[in-house]
């Protein structure tokens, strides 16, 4: 049977609340007695319940986490980047991956609750603004919102300049003498992808270059949606010189499937992404894209959530992270 906190007490021959205040670090517990007590707890490996000292702390010391897409490496990478920023200040994660499925999301919500995590840092993959005010009222858990926001909901949000990404995106093809650009535009329903599209268009009107309706593909986030956009594009009587994709994962898949079509890139057609995740060095072209500091991101968003458990921050706050422009090979200038 496992040693509780009487059995230690008992063998140091001192009251449970004392052996208590010292498992907590209180300060009015003399050395000598507390390392007696250590002592003890180790001989006897006693593990503290952690659910009766969260009860009693009000703190389970654990973050929730939610991301819509575990197999995509931009939430791989955010996640490393929060785990370990998480553990560097003695919390623990739960990860929650919700497939882009509004049931597991609200099924998820319900699971933090019961596990009473102290905060929960959320990536939406829709729009649910209802439900997690209600999460947040109900258990009083401070949410963080990480890079998608959510219409609606008020809450502490770190995103990476889409838009701004999307302008340099584009402003580098226009220079290379590209005139004729499409898009991979992602889910109209999400902040990530609006940003972008916007970024896009406005850059290209003020260049006064006309946006073709047909060379604007919808995708999601995924290696098949480019694929499957690129077959599109192939089909095309008169194509774009350039495309701009709306993440990295789709324009792998465009210039795989325009590959397959016998039109090479970057000779016919030049090609860039957007996260910057690692297979991105790895394809062939290597991709252009544009990078967002993911790991940062994520660490952005525990130092935020800290700040709210921790009381140092009533009002909200919303973080705006650069992007940057990475040329590699899959642009080639107009010929
Ligand atoms: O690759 C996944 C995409 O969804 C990323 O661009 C990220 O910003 C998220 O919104």
């Amino acid at each position: 049977m496992a040693a509780t906190i009487k059995d230690v007490a008992l063998k140091v021959g001192v009251a449970p609340s004392t052996v208590s205040r010292a498992l907590s670090n209180a300060a009015n517990v003399k050395a000598e007695t507390r390392h007696r007590i250590l002592q003890a707890a180790r001989e006897l490996n006693y593990q503290p319940n952690a659910l009766a000292r969260s009860l009693r702390s009000r703190q389970s010391k654990t973050f929730g986490v939610m991301v819509p897409d575990i197999t995509n490496p931009f939430f791989a990478e955010l996640v490393k980047g929060i785990e370990a920023s998480a553990r560097q200040n003695g919390y623990n994660v739960i990860l929650c991956n919700s497939e882009n499925d509004r049931q597991r999301e609200l099924a998820y919500l319900s699971l933090m609750r019961e596990k009473q995590v102290d905060g929960l840092i959320f990536t939406t993959a829709g729009d649910l603004a209802g439900e997690v005010n209600t999460f947040r009222e109900d258990s009083q858990t401070p949410v963080v919102l990480l890079d998608r926001e959510v219409d609606g909901l008020e809450a502490d949000t770190v995103i990476s300049d889409g838009f701004q990404g999307a302008v340099e995106a584009v402003r580098y093809l226009l220079s290379q003498g590209h005139t004729e650009l499409g898009c991979l535009r992602g889910p109209s329903d999400l902040t990530t992808s609006n940003h972008r599209y916007l970024g896009f268009v406005r850059t290209l009107t003020d260049a006064g270059r006309p946006v073709k309706p047909e060379w604007v593909v919808p995708c999601d986030f995924t290696l098949e949606s480019g694929y499957e956009a690129g077959k599109k594009i192939a089909q095309l009587a008169n194509r774009p010189t350039a495309v701009f994709a709306v993440n990295d994962l789709a324009a792998i898949g465009l210039i795989q499937s325009l590959e397959e079509a016998g039109i090479k890139v970057p000779d016919d057609i030049s090609v860039v992404g957007f996260d910057d995740v690692p297979l991105s060095r790895l394809v062939r072209p290597r991709l252009t894209t544009v990078a967002q500091p993911i790991g940062e991101m994520g660490a952005t968003a525990v130092k935020l959530l800290l700040q709210i458990i921790k009381r140092r921050r009533k009002q909200v706050k919303k973080v705006v992270l650069n992007t940057r422009l990475v040329i590699r090979e899959s642009v080639r200038p107009r010929s």
